[in-house]
């Protein structure tokens, strides 16, 4: 496989080399999604798409256990790795996996993460639905993207190289309202401005933002995240 279509499932060698990469330059818009999450010492938390695992590893530093899958096996094996002590103490688990056929019960989970995935999945709507089987009633599902869709001129290129598409929050708003996802609210941060944008029930706020972490990307594109509630 090629470096693009790597991206979307990476694999051998050269799909280490870049989920590695990943880890590192994901940092930024994780942590920053992650800033729009309230984990509790006692949820439960499924990563979905999890790559190079450095999400589980932040996630399971509050949350009792936090799962990871991937239909990659690359992402699984390095997850493993990236966790390893996590793992022995009963704290991350890592399995391979699609998210349309999620390997897990009905209403299992507090929280679902999805982080630069989605772009990937196929059949969003259902799989936003398989995400929601697994959630707990109540429970959230957070996307995190590192563009909101149109705004990027480098997403929108990679769209014509790479077998992914890039979603606008009212896209992804609406798969959600699909699925009867709850509380739906996209958050979008605004590198050159420094401004985020909180949108919900039709309503638009505008708070300062005094996020402080930068990528290479970070003064032209919008990131984005979204959460919905079961
Ligand atoms: C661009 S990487 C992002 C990895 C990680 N979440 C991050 O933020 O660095 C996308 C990941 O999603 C996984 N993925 C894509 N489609 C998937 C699907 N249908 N089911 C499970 N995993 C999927 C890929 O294998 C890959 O590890």
């Amino acid at each position: 496989m090629g470096f693009f279509e790597n991206m979307g499932n990476p694999q051998g060698k050269l799909g280490n080399i870049q989920l590695k990469s990943m880890n590192k330059e994901h940092t930024p818009v994780s942590l920053w999604g992650l800033k729009h999450l309230d984990i509790a010492p006692d949820n439960i938390i499924l990563d979905v798409g999890c790559g190079g695992g450095m999400n589980l590893n932040r996630m399971a530093q509050t949350a009792k256990k936090v799962y990871g899958v991937d239909y990659s096996i690359e992402s699984v094996k390095l997850s493993r790795e990236v966790n390893e002590d996590l793992i022995r103490m009963g704290k991350v688990e890592v399995l391979e996996g699609n998210v349309l056929d999620l390997p897990f019960d009905d209403d299992t989970f507090d929280i679902v993460t999805a982080f630069e995935t989605v772009y990937f999945w196929p059949d969003i709507v259902k799989s936003f639905g398989e995400v929601k089987r697994v959630l707990k009633p109540g429970g959230m599902f957070l996307i995190g993207c590192e563009s909101n869709g149109a705004d990027n001129l480098i997403m929108k290129m990679s769209e014509k190289f790479m077998k992914m598409t890039v979603y606008n929050d009212e896209q992804l708003c609406e798969f959600l309202k699909q699925n009867d996802f709850k509380e739906i609210k996209a958050y979008l941060r605004d590198g050159k401005t420094k401004k985020e944008i909180i949108k919900y029930d039709g309503k638009e706020i505008v708070i300062d933002d005094d996020y402080n972490h930068f990528s290479i990307s970070d003064r032209f594109v919008q990131w984005m995240t979204v959460t919905g509630i079961k």
